[in-house]
């Protein structure tokens, strides 16, 4: 984690900014990065990729949510969305945190609409407070459904044990977007690619469906070079990010994946792409001060 992220991850996190932020997000950045706020939008945005041979990941908003009813309302998002999805080439992604203090029965529930959709579901990670309950809830969910995904971190060092451990697995393998301490995880961006590319290393040569999900040049061109069929694993990208290399890739027959956020509830996943890259804030920067 550099300065600059730790900084913007603090000052995201005053309310204040968070006033500001949501004020200039009509005007344009957020869109970059969200696929709007309903399911309709979040459809049309996979046929967008389907267009040009990228597949999907989609993701309802919301994180640390403690209330029933808004627990509910998520699952219920889900259950629309994977009942709209048909033949799109999409996946979903859900957070732990969205679906309450007890997640199973929810993300149970996800998982069972995605198996009757021919689909499945992918586990994301979040802050490292969380990395044993969420990895055990994967462990439970693919007694019934073995194709759940699982995400892991390369930052953390811990991460390197968990590939040996989940290598047979669907695994999406990310530097991670949270700041933390460096008692546990890689604070340097040379050290964490580095981890990054050791993690790599162990689950492209695993027997189970490794998911590359970064867009840095170096790792994306180490993911290629190992020579695995290309419909053993995925290369996987963010929404906005990095959108010509999507279509390349794909264009090139690889597996090319996009992480699609969308919802009302924008602000975190927004404020993390923001922390990632001097560029995004810049550009917010320019849109407050034009008014
Ligand atoms: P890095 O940040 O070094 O970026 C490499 C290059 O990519 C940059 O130089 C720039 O060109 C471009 N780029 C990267 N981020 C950009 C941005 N925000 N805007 C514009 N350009 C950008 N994290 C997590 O903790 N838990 C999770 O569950 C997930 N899930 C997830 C799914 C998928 C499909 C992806 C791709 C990523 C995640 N992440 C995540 C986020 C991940 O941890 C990480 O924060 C980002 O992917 C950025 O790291 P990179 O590996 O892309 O490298």
């Amino acid at each position: 984690m550099t300065v600059f992220s730790a900084t913007v991850h603090a000052a995201t996190r005053v309310p204040a900014v968070r006033r500001l932020v949501t004020a200039a997000a009509g005007r344009g950045l957020v869109e970059r990065f969200v696929a709007g706020e309903s399911t309709d939008s979040a459809l049309a945005a996979v046929r967008t990729l389907a267009a040009d041979g990228r597949l999907a990941t989609l993701d309802h908003l919301g994180e640390h949510v403690t209330d029933p009813a808004r627990v509910a309302a998520t699952v219920r998002a889900y259950l629309d969305l994977l009942a709209g999805v048909g033949d799109l080439p999409a996946e979903v992604s859900v957070k732990l945190s969205a679906l309450g203090p007890r997640p199973f029965d929810a993300a149970a529930e996800i998982c069972a609409a995605a198996d009757r959709a021919g689909t499945t579901v992918t586990v994301d990670m979040e802050d490292s407070s969380t990395v044993d309950d969420t990895l055990a809830v994967v462990g439970r969910l693919r007694e019934e459904f073995p194709r759940v995904g699982a995400v892991v971190q390369a930052a953390l060092h811990r991460t390197e044990a968990d590939c040996r451990a989940l290598a047979g697995s669907r695994v999406r393998l990310v530097k991670g977007a949270y700041a933390e301490p460096a008692a546990i995880a890689h604070q340097h961006p040379s050290e964490v690619r580095a981890a990054y590319a050791r993690c790599l290393d162990i689950l492209m040569a695993g027997s189970g469906h490794p998911m590359i999900g970064t867009h840095d040049p170096r790792l994306i061109q180490r993911a290629l070079g190992y020579g695995r069929a290309a419909d053993t694993f995925e290369l996987q990208m963010l929404y906005g990010v990095r959108v010509d290399e999507q279509r390349r890739l794909a264009a090139a027959g690889h597996r090319m994946r996009v992480y699609v956020p969308y919802g009302a509830d924008w602000y975190a996943y927004f404020a993390r792409r923001l922390a990632e890259r001097p560029a995004n804030l810049g550009f917010l920067l320019r849109s407050l001060v034009k008014g």
